[in-house]
């Protein structure tokens, strides 16, 4: 068998290295994953549960089923004020496959996606799968892992089409300011982008609001939003993401989701439906839980020997500063994972500027929180 060209040398991920010496390993703390560690609640199992047994057991609608896109734009009215119709919404297989839909809906060869960094890694490799060039926006710790003005327009060129932002951030748990937003909206206006706002961590925002980047004004018009239950509403498995966007985007990307998944799964449409419409109190029950496991952790780290952290903004994960210890993140994490059995995933995993970081999930109970604290003092020690 020969495969092709392209994926003759096919390396994992820096991630997806530390997820694989986990499995060969016992006993390991697992801070390295990005999902929360709650099941799905069982009120949203028997909402798809029932729906199966009243026959919804058939191909979706491709764009999704009206209930579940109306119960979308009743939430994001609800939480974030933000005004769509079901027209302007498509359900897609998790929140990874709509920048994917979007990238090839928008760009043609050679069109340049700014993506600022750190960032969700996959983003990389679906702005090249679309034919696009990935352009590095670097951002740095003391403005707050937001970009700023000065570095945005310096990377901004006539091929630029496209602006890709995370707030809150995977990885570095931080949210960009109302303020920092508008100012890149205007640059967005004056330089006629396009602004796919990955705003799967809505939910999860300790200080302050979600600023939906959509509602920003004049922002509707060249603003995907993309969201899903992944994160709020502990659905992981169920893989239900959302595109919220213009009629005519929405539209193409459709299109190109019927010739690859032909719709989201019927049952799970279901589920996030019941989801969306009923479980606001839980969301609140879950961020309180959140916070409290990463102010304790923030608290450990910051007396931890060469490693400082600041304080948890939004998502679940906090990006520590490990550059005094004279290690590259790599070299940290691979030998925090060998020597103390803490897994945590290496900060330049998720692009350059991400070097001289660790990624830690606190998608762990507050016991594993502290055993893995207990470690990392220890192994730091030395
Ligand atoms: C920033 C960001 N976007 C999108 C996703 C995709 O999530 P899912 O496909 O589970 O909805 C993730 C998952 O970790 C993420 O961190």
């Amino acid at each position: 068998m020969k495969l092709a060209d392209r994926y003759s040398n096919a390396q994992p991920s820096g991630m997806v290295k530390i997820f694989q010496a986990i499995e060969k390993m016992d006993g390991v703390l697992n801070l390295s994953i990005g999902e929360p560690d709650f099941d799905t609640e069982h009120d949203i199992i028997d909402a798809a549960s029932n729906a199966a047994k009243e026959g919804f057991t058939h191909y979706p609608p491709l764009q999704g089923f009206l209930d579940v896109r109306t119960a979308v734009c009743d939430y994001w009215k609800r939480h974030h004020n933000l005004d769509c119709v079901p027209e302007e919404v498509l359900m897609t297989v998790g929140g990874i496959q709509t920048p994917n839909l979007a990238l090839r809906a928008l760009l043609n060869p050679g069109d340049e996606v700014v993506l600022v960094e750190p960032c969700f890694s996959p983003y990389f490799v679906q702005v090249k799968d679309s034919g696009g060039v990935p352009v590095s926006l670097k951002t740095t710790e003391e403005n707050g892992f937001a970009p700023t003005l000065a570095d945005l327009e310096k990377v901004i060129t006539p091929r630029t089409r496209v602006l890709l932002l995370n707030s809150p951030c995977n990885p570095t748990g931080r949210v960009v300011p109302r303020q920092q937003l508008e100012e890149i909206a205007a640059v967005a206006a004056r330089h006629d982008l396009f602004v796919l706002s990955d705003e799967i961590y809505e939910a999860l925002i300790y200080k302050g609001g979600h600023v939906s980047f959509a509602t920003l004004p004049g922002m509707k018009a060249r603003t995907l939003v993309m969201g899903g239950m992944s994160k709020s509403h502990c659905m992981t498995g169920w893989r239900v993401g959302y595109a919220m966007g213009p009629v005519e985007l929405i539209r193409v990307m459709t299109m190109i989701a019927s010739s690859q998944t032909y719709g989201l799964n019927t049952l799970a449409q279901k589920g996030a439906a019941y989801a969306l419409a009923n479980h606001d109190a839980k969301l609140i029950e879950r961020k309180k839980i959140f916070a409290e496991r990463m102010d304790y952790v923030v608290k450990r780290l910051n007396n931890m020997k060469n490693v400082t952290c600041t304080s948890a903004e939004g998502a679940f994960y906090l990006f520590p500063n490990i550059e005094k210890t004279g290690l590259s993140s790599e070299e940290f994490v691979w030998k925090l994972l060998e020597d103390a059995h803490v897994a945590t995933i290496p900060g330049s995993a998720f692009g350059t500027s991400g070097e001289g970081y660790l990624r830690i999930a606190c998608t762990q109970s507050t016991e594993i929180l502290v055993q893995a604290m207990d470690k990392m003092e220890a192994f730091l020690k030395g």
